[in-house]
C-alpha cells in the first residue's frame, strides 16, 4: 500500500516535471481550474486564441482521405493549425476520434475540441418534441428524457448540446414553437432547469462524468416573438416584456448551471442579438455573472451584414466580439478577422482573453484536458444507444405528453373487444413523421406508428385506410414539405371503412417536418385535404376520435365543435404508436395540459392566457365599443392549462391562510382536489395570480405554481402552495424588480380558464 503510494507519487512528480519542461503545466490536475486556464492562456498565440473562438460544421468523411479544395480543405487546414475550438454535427465515436486526434496530436498545444450537436428531443431514441414534453408539466420525466438524450449523445462522442431551447413564444405561426416549452415564463423556467440538469447533471462536478453533456440555453433572446410569426424576423419589445416574459427561463437555466448560451438570428429593437452588448455583456455576463460562454447561432455574425447592421466582415467581427459573442458558429469571420483587428488596436486583447477563458473553462470542466478521448468508447457506444431503458423512458414521456382535449360522448377509452374500428389517415401509418423535426442522429422510419400500436390490441376488428396523403414524396430536414392539396381519390375507401365501423379513429395534422426551423405557416388549419376528409368521414359516421399530430397549436374550430373526442398527440417520438394506443384504450389515463393556447383562427394571433386587460375588456352596455372581434369570439379554442382525463376532478375549499400579509411573508394557499369519476388519474393543479393594481399594468393571470397530483377514484387530497416575493413581483421598464402592496387575486384550478378564486391584501 505504502509502496504503491510512493510509486504513484514518483510517477506524478516525473509527469509534472515533464509537463513543466514542455510548458504544459495546465495539464496538472492538482492545480485549481482557473490557474490551469491562465497557464494555458499564457502559452497561446493570438491566432491560437482566436482559433478557440472558431467553430466549424462537420465537413468531410473524416475517417476517409484528407479533403482537397473548397471549405473542407480550409477547415482541415485550420484544424491542423489549432485554429478550431469546436466542431458541430460530427458524430459517432470513430468520426469524433478522427477530428479530436488531429487537434490533440498535430497541433502545438493539443487543445481538445468541444463537440456540439443539436440534441433537442433525444439523440437516436427520440422523445416527444419539446413542446409536447412541456404538456406533461412533469419535471422529473422531462429531466429523465434529457438524461437519456445526454447518455446516447455522449456515447456517440458528443459532449455539448445546443439545447434546451427556452424561447417563450405567443406565435403559433412560428415553426420553432415546437422546440420550446410554450407560452409561459414560469412553466418555461421550471422546464429549463429540468432540461439543463437532465443534460448536465445537478452539479458542476457531474460534467466530468461520461454520460453528461454541456447544455446551451437558446436563443438569447426574444427570437420567439418574431414579428408575424415569420422565421428570422425582427422583434420589437419593451424592457418590461423582455424581463418578465422572455428572460425568466434563461435566468433559470443560468441558475441551474447551464454552461453556454446561444444568441440568435433576430433583431431586438433594431439590433441583431448577436451584436447586442445589452443582452450578452450587460445582462448575461455582468448582471447575471454568467461564467460560461456564448456561441453564436449558425452564421449569425455574417448575417449582421445582411441585417444592415455591420458594413463588412471586419465590422461584423468587431461588433460581435465587443457585444460578447464568444464563439463563431460557421461564419468564418472570427478566424479571418479577429487577430488582425487586435493587432490594429481595433479590438482589445482583453476581449479575446475573456472569450477564450470562458471557452477553455467549459472544456476543463468537462474533463477534456484530462482525457480528450473520454467520450470515445466503442463498447459504450454500442451498448448505450437504443437500449430498452431508453425506449421505456421515451415511452413514459410520450404517454405523459398526450393531452385529451375533448371527450364528449365518452367514446374514450375504447372498449377492448367486440368493436369494429376504422383507423384513417396517412399519419396513422407513418413511421417517420412522429419522429418530429430535430432528429438528425436518428434513423428514418423508426417510430412505432399509431397503426402498429393499435394492432397490439387484438380484441377489436381494426381496418386501416389512408384516406389521403398529407405530405407525399420524400420529406427531409432541409427541404420544403410538399403538401397534398388536391388528391382525394382515396376518400371513398376511407368512408366505406368508416361507415362499417363502430368507432372511427382518424389521425390528422401536420407532418413532423412542417414545424421546426424555417417552417412558418399562415394557416393553422389541418394541412391539405385533411379537413375535407374529416368532414366527409363525419358525414358517414360521427363517432370519431380525432388524434392530432402537430408541432404547434392548430386552429380547428369545426373539429372542436363537431368531433366528439379529440386527443392531442403532437409528434411523440420513437414510441409514438405505443403511447397513443395505451391512451386510446385507457391503459394509460391521459393527464397532460396545454402549455400553449390554441386559437380559434389565425386572425386572433397572438393569443395567450397571460394577456393584459384593456380599458374595455368586457361588454358592459351592449354597444360595439369594447375589445372584441366582430367576426370571431376572442377567447381561445382551448385554453392554456386545459386538458381532460378519463376521470373527473372537483376543486373545493380554496383557502388563503390570512386575508392580509406583510411584504416578505410567505402567502399560504390550499385547495382540496377530489377525484369524482371512475378512474384513477393525474391532475395538474394550477395556481395563478393577478396583481390587481400596480405601477405597471399586470397580466390578467400569471401562473405561479403547479402540482402534479395522483388521485385514486374517490380520493381527495389537499394541495398546498406558497407564494413569496419571487412570485409576487415584476420587472419595470427600468429592469427594477418590484413587489407592490395592494390586492392580489388568486385562481386555482385544472386550467387557466376554469378556476376557483379568492384574494388577499399585501400591506
Ligand atoms: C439553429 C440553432 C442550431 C444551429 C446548429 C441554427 O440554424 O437556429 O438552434 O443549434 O442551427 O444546428
Amino acid at each position: 500500500m505504502k509502496l504503491n503510494k510512493t510509486l504513484t507519487g514518483i510517477a506524478t512528480f516525473l509527469l509534472m516535471t515533464q509537463l513543466n519542461a514542455q510548458n504544459k503545466s495546465y495539464l496538472d490536475q492538482s492545480k485549481p481550474l482557473e490557474e490551469r486556464i491562465s497557464l494555458l492562456l499564457k502559452e497561446m498565440t493570438l491566432e491560437e486564441k482566436v482559433g478557440q473562438m472558431n467553430q466549424y460544421n462537420g465537413f468531410w468523411e473524416v475517417t476517409g482521405p484528407a479533403p482537397k479544395g473548397g471549405t473542407a480543405e480550409l477547415k482541415y487546414d485550420h484544424l491542423k493549425k489549432g485554429w478550431v475550438g469546436s466542431m458541430l454535427t460530427v458524430r459517432g465515436v470513430k468520426e469524433v476520434r478522427a477530428v479530436q486526434k488531429i487537434v490533440v496530436e498535430e497541433t502545438r498545444l493539443g487543445i481538445p475540441l468541444i463537440i456540439g450537436f443539436d440534441v433537442i428531443h433525444g439523440y437516436k431514441t427520440l422523445s416527444p418534441i419539446p413542446l409536447a414534453e412541456a404538456a406533461s408539466w412533469d419535471l422529473e420525466a422531462i429531466k429523465k428524457s434529457a438524461q437519456v438524450a445526454a447518455l446516447e449523445a455522449s456515447a456517440s462522442g458528443i459532449n455539448w448540446t445546443f439545447g434546451p431551447n427556452v424561447d417563450v413564444t405567443h406565435e403559433a405561426r412560428w415553426g420553432r414553437i415546437m422546440e420550446g416549452a410554450g407560452e409561459d415564463p414560469f412553466l418555461g423556467s421550471k422546464i429549463a432547469k429540468a432540461r439543463v440538469q437532465g443534460f448536465q447533471g445537478d452539479t458542476k462536478a457531474d460534467l466530468l462524468k461520461t454520460n453528461t453533456i454541456a447544455a446551451t440555453a437558446k436563443h438569447f433572446a426574444a427570437y420567439g416573438y418574431a414579428e408575424a410569426g415569420l422565421e428570422y424576423n425582427r422583434v420589437e419589445m419593451g424592457n418590461a416584456e423582455l424581463y418578465n416574459m422572455v428572460l425568466p427561463p434563461f435566468k433559470a437555466a443560468k441558475e441551474a448551471g447551464v454552461r453556454s448560451f446561444m444568441n440568435g438570428f433576430n433583431l431586438l429593437n433594431g439590433i441583431p442579438v448577436t451584436g447586442s452588448g445589452f443582452l450578452q455583456r450587460k445582462i448575461l455576463k455582468k448582471d447575471w455573472k454568467f461564467d460560461g460562454f456564448v456561441i453564436t447561432d449558425y452564421s449569425s455574425i455574417r448575417e449582421m451584414i445582411a441585417h444592415g447592421f455591420a458594413k463588412d466582415e471586419s465590422d461584423a467581427a468587431t461588433k460581435a466580439v465587443v457585444a460578447g459573442a464568444d464563439m463563431d458558429m460557421e461564419s468564418y469571420i472570427y478566424v479571418a478577422e479577429l487577430a488582425k483587428l487586435v493587432r490594429e488596436g481595433k479590438v482589445k486583447q482583453e476581449l479575446i482573453d475573456d472569450a477564450v477563458t470562458r471557452i477553455l473553462r467549459v472544456k476543463f470542466e468537462l474533463g477534456l484536458f484530462d482525457d480528450p478521448y473520454k467520450y470515445l468508447d466503442e463498447k459504450r457506444e454500442k451498448e448505450s444507444i437504443g437500449t430498452k431503458a431508453s425506449h421505456e423512458a421515451v415511452l413514459d414521456m410520450a404517454r405523459k405528453s398526450i393531452v385529451l382535449l375533448k371527450n364528449d360522448k365518452n367514446l374514450l377509452p375504447l372498449k377492448k373487444s367486440g368493436q369494429k374500428i376504422a383507423l384513417i389517415g396517412e399519419l396513422a401509418a407513418d413511421k417517420n413523421s412522429p419522429l418530429g423535426s430535430w432528429r438528425i442522429a436518428s434513423d428514418d422510419n423508426t417510430a412505432v406508428s399509431v397503426l402498429e400500436g393499435l394492432q397490439k390490441y387484438k380484441g377489436n376488428q381494426l381496418t386501416y385506410e389512408k384516406g389521403a396523403d398529407v405530405a407525399p414524396g420524400k420529406t427531409t430536414f432541409i427541404d420544403e414539405v410538399k403538401i397534398n392539396t388536391a388528391d382525394t381519390s382515396e376518400f371513398e375507401a376511407a368512408k366505406t371503412a368508416a361507415k362499417n365501423a363502430d368507432v372511427v379513429i382518424i389521425v390528422l395534422g401536420e407532418h413532423g417536418f412542417q414545424s421546426g426551423e424555417g417552417r412558418s405557416r399562415t394557416d393553422l388549419g389541418l394541412p391539405g385535404v385533411q379537413q375535407e376528409l374529416l368532414e366527409e368521414v363525419y358525414n358517414v359516421n360521427p363517432n370519431i376520435v380525432l388524434v392530432l399530430n402537430n408541432g404547434r397549436p392548430l386552429a380547428i374550430p369545426w373539429a372542436a365543435e363537431n368531433i366528439p373526442a379529440i386527443v392531442e398527440a403532437w409528434q411523440l417520438g420513437t414510441e409514438t404508436g405505443n403511447a397513443v394506443a395505451e391512451v386510446l384504450y385507457g391503459d394509460y389515463n391521459p393527464g397532460g395540459k396545454l402549455p400553449v393556447t390554441f386559437p380559434r383562427n389565425v386572425g386572433q394571433l397572438p393569443v395567450y392566457y397571460n394577456h393584459y386587460s384593456t380599458g374595455r375588456y368586457n361588454n358592459t352596455d351592449g354597444l360595439v365599443f369594447w375589445s372584441h372581434y366582430i367576426d370571431s369570439d376572442k377567447t381561445p379554442q382551448f385554453a392554456f392549462g386545459h386538458g381532460l382525463s378519463y376521470t373527473t376532478f372537483e376543486y373545493s375549499d380554496l383557502k388563503i391562510e390570512k386575508p392580509e400579509y406583510q411584504k416578505g411573508d410567505p402567502v399560504k394557499i390550499s385547495v382540496k382536489v377530489s377525484n369524482t369519476g371512475n378512474y384513477d388519474g393525474k391532475e395538474i393543479v394550477q395556481l395563478y395570480i393577478h396583481d390587481v393594481t400596480a405601477s405597471l399594468a399586470r397580466p390578467v393571470k400569471e401562473l405561479k405554481g403547479f402540482e402534479n397530483v395522483f388521485l385514486r377514484k374517490g380520493e381527495t387530497k389537499t394541495v398546498n402552495f406558497v407564494l413569496t416575493d419571487a412570485e409576487l413581483g415584476f420587472y419595470t421598464n427600468e429592469a427594477q424588480y418590484l413587489v407592490e402592496p395592494g390586492t392580489f387575486e388568486i385562481f386555482v384550478g385544472g386550467s387557466s380558464d376554469k378556476t376557483l378564486t379568492s384574494q388577499f391584501e399585501l400591506k
